[in-house]
């Protein structure tokens, strides 16, 4: 039977500005309303059956808002998770112009996070490097490293990374060689994997053959995979989804979602949904399941990793 579970990810919860395709971006974006959603998406996720919950000190106010509900909440089946390396500078600036998060994967970074983030325990379960690149020397850096694996042996942790870019399956092959004595410092893998984007499927394959957590991010391509004039390189892809969302009477995003169940079965699938009606239609991928066909042909709409994150790097932050 299929494991995965879908998580919730904060990132558009915990601040103002994120990566929006859609068009209507006039919502009020005051501290107070923000709190106030992400409360009751919080709520209603865990009421939902959601028990996998993801943030990390760069989305905005997401730690603290994550943190405030895990104290008042006091629930003791949930399983958080957050990293370290990214700085949100965006101040809750609404349009903020320059970088929203500034990349830093020193030790002193991981210290002073670490600090912040172990408030979250005992229900931190995963503690991940955020973004991890072979030029940000981060896999190599015996000090980070060192701590990592301190932390996972004393609060019994699991150490992530995520990954993003072209790169993602180089940086897991460098990631799973890491280990201490013979025992891997990585137990859990954050990847992007959609329609759009699938090269990473046989290393994750194996990884969870090896008993890794897989947690997979972006499961939407940021929006992208809602119909969409600005895209018209996935015109055909869309009009499939089209068929697939009236043959199963659920949106384009439970498609795209029960997609990566079907083909991947990963550990976790995050939903990012912005809002309780994002939060239910991402929810019905769990009701039903897509034939072999189906699965085979929307396999066919991967693109190139080159073309996926040079789209990826061009999506405004709104
Ligand atoms: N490097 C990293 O570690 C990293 C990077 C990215 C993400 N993540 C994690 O992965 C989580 C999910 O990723 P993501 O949010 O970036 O990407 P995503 O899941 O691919 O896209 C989420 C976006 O899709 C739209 N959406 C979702 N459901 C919808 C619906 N039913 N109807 C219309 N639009 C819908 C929303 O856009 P609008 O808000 O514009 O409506 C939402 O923000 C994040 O919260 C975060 O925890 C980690």
């Amino acid at each position: 039977m299929n494991q995965t579970k879908i998580g919730l990810g904060m990132a558009a919860l915990g601040r103002p500005d994120y990566i929006n395709i859609r068009s209507n971006t006039n919502i009020d974006k005051s501290v107070e309303v923000f709190k106030a959603i992400a409360f009751k998406v919080l709520d209603e996720s865990y009421t939902l059956g959601i028990k996998d919950f993801d943030v990390a000190p760069s989305y905005g106010l997401g730690e603290q808002f994550l943190l405030e509900w895990n104290n008042s909440r006091n629930h003791k089946d949930v399983n958080l998770s957050t990293k370290f390396g990214y700085t949100y500078v965006a101040n809750w600036e609404i349009g903020f112009s320059g970088k929203h998060e500034i990349k830093e994967h020193s030790i002193s970074k991981l210290n002073k996070q670490w600090e912040v983030s172990k408030a979250m325990l005992p229900n931190l379960k995963i503690y991940q490097v955020h973004s991890a690149t072979l030029d940000s020397g981060v896999l190599t850096n015996e000090a980070v490293l060192s701590k990592l694996y301190e932390l996972k042996q004393e609060h019994n942790l699991k150490i992530g990374i995520t990954s993003s870019g072209t790169e993602q399956v180089k940086i897991i092959e460098v990631a799973q060689k890491i280990n201490f004595d013979g025992d891997d410092l990585f137990d859990s893998y954050q990847v992007t994997f959609n329609i759009f984007e699938q090269s990473c499927f046989h290393i994750l394959r194996e990884l969870l053959a090896k008993g890794k957590t897989i947690i997979i991010k972006e499961a939407l391509a940021n929006g992208r995979v809602f119909k969409n004039d600005k895209f018209f390189q996935y015109e055909s892809a869309y009009d499939y989804l089209g068929h697939l969302s009236s043959k199963y009477s659920v949106g384009t995003d439970a498609i795209a979602l029960r997609f990566i169940i079907d083909h991947l079965e990963p550990s976790v699938i995050l939903s990012g949904a912005s809002n309780s009606n994002q939060l239910k239609e991402n929810l019905k991928a769990l009701n039903f399941e897509l034939d072999k066909n189906e699965v085979s042909k929307l396999k066919l709409f991967a693109v190139t990793p080159h073309n996926y994150w040079k789209e990826r790097s061009h999506l405004k932050w709104n």
